[in-house]
């Protein structure tokens, strides 16, 4: 049997934490042959609910789950941790997007703090608290010893709600459409690109943009539905989403350690080395491919006019946002 993995979720007392946890729990994370143990993190006013949640843990009778931590502890929380998955972080409901950036530095700061001191040197990070972007990058900055291509931001939720949105259009199986592209932040103007996506019918793979024929749909709704669909949940269950964007964490993660299919890509938040001319020092989100435990940026790809508006536009967005973050650190 392998050694067990120690996973951290922080903000485990949340609602993406309680859909995200028995996943973990299950294998879905990280596969059906990997033991786990997990440490949760959350604030003091949510200890209570945290302990809850322990317990049905613990009676989840999880034969991979070879033990539990609960704590309000940063640095017990830290301690040997292989994989860090960030979703504690304060709610952007409640301040405007300057004030949401200074409030997750100071979080941000002190959990990437103990993970430099107490983690594992090659813990695996993935940043869902928004700003997500933003956030891994403050992180990175005070977690030097971790790796730069071991810390990411998450898109993969955008990425399969526009999986989802092509397979509702042209009415094929959502596992069938691949290789959408999320380029850079994950905001309100995050861009969706269906230009390199496929969809595989069996006897070959056919190109998404040919059979949609429709570039304005494209262009437009399917842009619009991507960027709105959290809002749309809002409003339909009264609560944000959070199964799907535990999913997404858990595609996330097992995609990066464990690899991509042979022809198929991602999206992940990375930090750029240049390609696609962004620049270096930000993490932004781009098609990946993993293997053995590494990712790495798909190159070559042919950018119309239009989504190099848009990469760009995402690019600046990130370059203000990270302006912001380190005026605050001053
Ligand atoms: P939530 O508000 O239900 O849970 C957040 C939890 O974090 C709470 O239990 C809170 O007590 C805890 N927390 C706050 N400060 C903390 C700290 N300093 N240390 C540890 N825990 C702390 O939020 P939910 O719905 O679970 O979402 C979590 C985060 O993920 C939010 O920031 C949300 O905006 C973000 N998100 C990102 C997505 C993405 O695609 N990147 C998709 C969906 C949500």
């Amino acid at each position: 049997e392998k050694d067990p993995l120690i996973v951290l979720v922080t903000g485990a007392a949340g609602q993406i934490g309680y859909a995200l946890l028995p996943m973990i729990a299950r294998g879905a994370m990280l596969g059906q042959d990997q033991p786990v143990i997990i440490h949760m993190l959350d604030i003091e006013p949510n200890a209570e609910t945290l302990k809850g949640v322990k317990m049905e843990l613990m009676d989840g009778a999880f034969p991979l789950l070879k033990g539990v931590i609960a704590t309000t502890d940063v640095i017990e929380a830290c301690k040997g941790v292989d994989v860090a998955i960030m979703l504690g972080g304060f709610p952007r409901r409640k301040e405007d997007n300057k004030g949401l950036i200074y409030k997750n530095v100071a979080i941000y700061k002190a959990q990437a703090s103990a993970l430099e001191q107490h983690a594992d040197t090659n813990c695996k990070v993935l940043v869902v608290a928004n700003p997500a972007n933003t956030n891994a990058l403050i992180l990175k900055e005070f977690a030097p010893s971790i790796p730069e291509e071991n810390i990411t931001s998450l898109t993969r939720l955008d990425h399969n709600r526009a999986l989802n949105q092509i397979s509702e259009n042209l009415n094929v199986h959502v596992g069938d459409v691949t290789n959408v592209i999320i380029w850079g932040n994950h905001s309100s103007n995050l861009y969706p690109d269906a230009n390199h996506a496929t969809v595989n019918t069996g006897v070959g793979h056919n190109s998404v943009k040919e059979l949609i024929n429709d570039d304005h749909w494209l262009n437009t709704d399917f842009i619009t539905n991507v960027q709105k669909r959290g809002q749309t949940i809002v409003k339909a269950r009264r609560l944000s989403c959070a199964f799907s964007a535990a999913s997404a964490v858990c595609d996330h993660m097992h995609d990066w350690i464990l690899g991509t299919p042979k022809g198929t890509w991602v999206s992940m938040g990375v930090y750029s080395d240049g390609s696609y001319g962004i620049q270096p020092g930000l993490i932004y989100s781009f098609p990946v491919t993993c293997e053995k435990g590494e990712w790495s940026i798909v190159q070559g790809l042919k950018i119309d006019e239009f989504a190099r508006e848009k990469m760009d536009a995402l690019q600046k967005e990130l370059i203000e946002e990270k302006l912001v973050a380190y005026s605050s650190l001053h």
